[in-house]
């Protein structure tokens, strides 16, 4: 598998979680939703989508586009990384709902839900862009070269999250959310 094989990968991972969690956020009824498969996907989110997968994109990817002469600012990779910040930020007000409802403010659903489907819309929409545009866009742009190495950089990227182990991890949680809410 190549670098860009092993992006797109990841992101059917993410986009089936998206998935899932638009399928337990719009369901009609609210008194059914478990909250600890809420935590379980914000812990996919931080972890699987935000370190494993974008710190690849933002320190092998992005950065040998640059190096290579794509210009981050007023360009798609500034666009990308603005969109990876917009993502935390929703991420980090769904934290804070959380917080705010175990400890007892029940209205702080809302702050959640709003939040979490704030992110699915952006994150799939800018996985569009990525398969669709920006990775296209690297395969032509890069020198072969460098597109093979990125796997070797890939790993050294992923040194906080070192082995199979971690992604296996979030894979199987995909799974095994996605045997209980998509049928
Ligand atoms: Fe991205
Ligand atoms: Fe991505």
């Amino acid at each position: 598998m190549n670098a860009i094989d092993i992006l797109v990968k990841e992101h059917d991972s993410i986009l089936k979680m998206i998935e899932i969690t638009q399928t337990i956020l719009n369901s009609k009824d609210e008194t059914n939703i478990h909250l600890n498969h809420i935590e379980k996907i914000i812990d996919f989110i931080q972890n699987f989508a935000d370190k494993y997968h974008h710190l690849k994109e933002e320190d092998v990817l992005f950065m040998e586009m640059e190096k290579h002469g794509m210009p981050r600012e007023g360009g798609p990779i500034g666009v990308m990384l603005h969109e990876h910040d917009e993502g935390r930020a929703y991420i980090k007000a769904a934290v804070e709902g959380i917080a705010k409802l175990k400890a007892g403010e029940n209205s702080a659903f809302t702050q959640i839900k709003v939040n979490l489907l704030n992110y699915c819309e952006l994150l799939s929409n800018h996985i569009y862009k990525e398969n669709n545009i920006l990775y296209p866009m690297a395969q032509r742009f890069l020198p072969s070269e460098i597109l093979d190495g990125m796997t070797v950089d890939f790993k050294e990227a992923n040194l906080s999250t070192p082995n199979n182990e971690y992604s296996d991890k979030y894979l199987v949680l995909v799974n095994e959310l996605s045997i209980i809410y998509l049928k």
